[in-house]
């Protein structure tokens, strides 16, 4: 996506270069290069001229973002290394003791039998054990996510291998299927090219589910990674992995495989940042998929058509919405996954591109992302995990994972951290029907769930190069500590009023866009309302399934001093179980809130389209809060809609910041209604006034 500023107007316009092959892409300020190796030269241009627009054109042509399940935005906990089933239980049973929110508890390969896919290790996984716990979980309404990596161990008595072999499911070279090393030791690769291993595919998730009924799943190393490199034999006598140092050392006998031109191109890409043959560590490039597909073309589908597969697998079985978060990408794949960001670091500049990381794939049509929240190795200090969750919190996809080889994380074993989290984690389940509308927009529009500024300001060009903020939807936005030892961060406020969300009473406001530094000690992130906005949001809770049956309150944001304004916001509700996400059927409702200030009179209503769910759902506003108000006092409030002791009340606001370049707010006013029951499902309309001075 390309955005620039002529003359004072921005113009964003996308390319894509649909092109499977390898390839290295320069990028020179002014000139963007492609060098590809191979595949067809499929170019597409979007016209933009916003970056909504891109957005919205590009997913329209490569699919539009898949939608998730209400849970899915709810915190995720997971680690590689919880050795038995008790531990999973502790965990669990340790977040609720420190009161801090968890929808989601995952697995890694450690319930697996000797880290072969879709098994359980009868001793420390028992079935009937698990099965308890699950039953247990899922009455709580707390899901279950396992990993499973494509490689397939190449074992005698592994049904899903015998299986496979018997399909013939596998990626061949000279012939037979060609050998691998991941976890489990030597492995074969499912070829998801083949109707028949999406099939077979199909047939092993269904199995695993009958033995054990998780609610999503987790693909990995779906690059495909491959401890070895080349042409491998499996060692006669040898052990493989040997059982004694880390399982990632190649133990195949293999060979290079320099006689063809797929494997050994004259063309040297940057593979992977190192002078080495392009098949490294992954599927030798002249192996060969279904219909004499090779490697060479496609290794950069091979994440993506597992992801194909394993969404057809999971929604044709369970016929719900499925859950799938994949390592490898390509495009299109958020049609079909969420992604998190990969192996990263716990140390502060990691922390740092986990933003950008994840504002990129907003932007590549894959919304639904995150990295691993206080990092996947090596261990992360206090203070950065009380940082992390901070900006984790506020990730789409939020989810807490640790490395075998580093010590425990979960957000409770630290005092301090447990503290912020409940602070961050506790905002965002009040927002979670915020966060969950925003899925909706990006499955009906493409738009980002997490955006740069500058989506929402592309005429303000100081906005472009920030990556240290960012926006979740048109108007929240988060401004969070990212070094050490800092307790302030220089935060950059778009021209126009910002209110804090933790304190309503805050606000900054400017004409021109200023910087502001904020005060943020260790338990404190910044989170900020912009003007215009009608934010719904309810009460949060420890589980999305509680916190979403609570009581709704709007959050309506004037420009502060204005005489004439106005405000706007939506809410999409539906049975998040069902495989579509779409208004219409009786199992979903849709609402626009608007809200006017004219002539010292506040009005706030809503239009509904099928009403009748959020009817069934009982679900009511019970507060509104209205900020950036300007006069002395409120008065003669009409409300059509149920109420009953209907409290109304008015506070100051202060401006944070003095106001740089004469912005002509000094000095606003808080207006809170509470005691209302206005049904979501139905239109309701309220109104007052505001008392001018004299
Ligand atoms: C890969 C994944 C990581 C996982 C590990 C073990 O490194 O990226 O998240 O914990 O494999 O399965």
């Amino acid at each position: 996506m390309d955005l620039r500023n002529v003359g004072g107007k921005a113009y964003a316009h996308g390319v894509l270069l649909l092109n499977s092959n390898g390839m290295d892409v320069f990028y020179r300020g002014t000139s963007l290069t492609y060098k590809v190796i191979g595949g067809v030269l499929d170019f597409y241009f979007f016209a933009g001229p916003t970056p909504l627009a891109v957005v919205d054109q590009y997913t329209q042509l490569i699919g539009r973002p898949a939608p998730m399940p209400y849970w899915a935005f709810g915190f995720h906990q997971c680690r590689w290394g919880y050795h038995n089933l008790s531990v999973v239980e502790d965990v669990v049973a340790s977040y609720q003791k420190a009161k801090i929110p968890l929808d989601v508890i995952w697995n890694d390969d450690d319930h697996m039998d000797g880290h072969k896919d879709f098994t359980l290790n009868p001793v420390n996984y028992s079935r009937p054990k698990l099965l308890a716990f699950l039953e247990k979980i899922h009455n709580m309404g707390m899901k279950y996510i396992v990993i499973i990596d494509p490689g397939i161990g190449i074992n005698a008595t592994y049904g899903v291998y015998q299986r496979g072999l018997a399909k013939d499911v596998f990626i061949k070279h000279g012939g037979e299927p060609y050998i691998a090393q991941v976890w489990p030791g030597a492995v074969n690769f499912p070829d998801f090219l083949n109707p028949k291993t999406v099939e077979w595919w199909g047939d092993e998730v269904r199995r695993f589910h009958e033995l054990v009924p998780v609610d999503g799943l987790w693909i990995d190393m779906n690059e495909a990674s491959n401890f070895c490199s080349g042409k491998c034999t499996i060692p006669e006598g040898r052990i493989c992995p040997n059982g004694t140092g880390p399982g990632w050392i190649c133990c195949l006998d293999c060979k290079n495989i320099t006689n063809t031109r797929w494997d050994d191109p004259p063309y040297k890409i940057n593979a992977s940042g190192l002078q080495v043959p392009i098949g490294y560590k992954t599927i030798a490039t002249s192996a060969v998929h279904y219909n004499g597909v090779l490697e060479y073309d496609a290794h950069s589908l091979y994440g993506f058509s597992q992801s194909i597969a394993t969404h057809k697998a999971l929604q044709g079985l369970q016929g719900k919405r499925p859950f799938i978060l994949s390592r490898s990408t390509y495009v299109g794949s958020g049609k079909y996954v969420a992604h998190w960001t990969g192996d990263n670091q716990g140390n502060w500049e990691n922390l740092k591109y986990s933003i950008s990381t994840m504002l990129n794939f907003g932007i590549f049509g894959v919304p639904m992302v995150g990295a691993d929240i206080c990092g996947f190795y090596p261990a992360p200090t206090e203070e950065l995990c009380n940082r992390w969750i901070e900006v984790g919190a506020f990730y789409p996809f939020s989810r807490d994972h640790a490395n075998y080889y580093s010590p425990r994380q979960e957000l409770y074993q630290w005092d301090s951290v447990a503290e912020s989290a409940r602070n961050a984690l506790g905002m965002r389940y009040r927002l979670l029907p915020y966060l969950y509308t925003l899925n909706y927009q990006a499955h009906t529009t493409g738009a980002p769930i997490a955006r740069p500024l500058f989506f929402s300001f592309p005429d303000y060009v100081e906005s472009y190069g920030l990556s240290t903020q960012f926006l979740l939807g048109s108007g929240v936005m988060v401004s969070p500590v990212l070094e050490q030892g800092k307790t302030a961060v220089k935060a950059l406020f778009p021209p126009g009023t910002w209110f804090s969300l933790f304190d309503m009473t805050q606000a900054i406001s400017s004409k021109g866009g200023q910087y502001v530094t904020l005060d943020t000690p260790l338990h404190a992130v910044n989170v900020h309302v912009y003007q215009n906005i009608i934010l719904p949001m309810q009460q949060g809770g420890m589980i999305s399934k509680e916190a979403r049956k609570t009581p709704f309150s709007l959050v309506v944001t004037f420009p502060a001093g204005a005489q004439e304004a106005e405000a706007k916001g939506q809410l999409f509700l539906d049975n998040d179980e069902l495989p579509e996400m779409k208004l219409g059927g009786g199992s979903s409702t849709y609402v626009d809130f608007y809200a006017t200030l004219s002539k010292g009179q506040v009005k706030l209503w809503s239009e509904v389209q099928e009403g009748q769910f959020a009817l069934q759902n009982g679900w009511i506003v019970q507060k509104v809060s209205v900020l950036g108000l300007g006069g002395t006092g409120a008065s003669d409030l009409e409300i059509d809609g149920a109420a009953e002791n209907v409290e109304m009340s008015v506070s100051p606001q202060n401006f944070l910041a003095p106001l740089s370049d004469g912005g002509d707010a000094k000095s606003s006013l808080l207006v809170e209604i509470g005691g209302l029951k206005l049904p979501l499902g139905k239109n309701f309309a309220m109104s007052w006034k505001m008392g001018m001075k004299g």
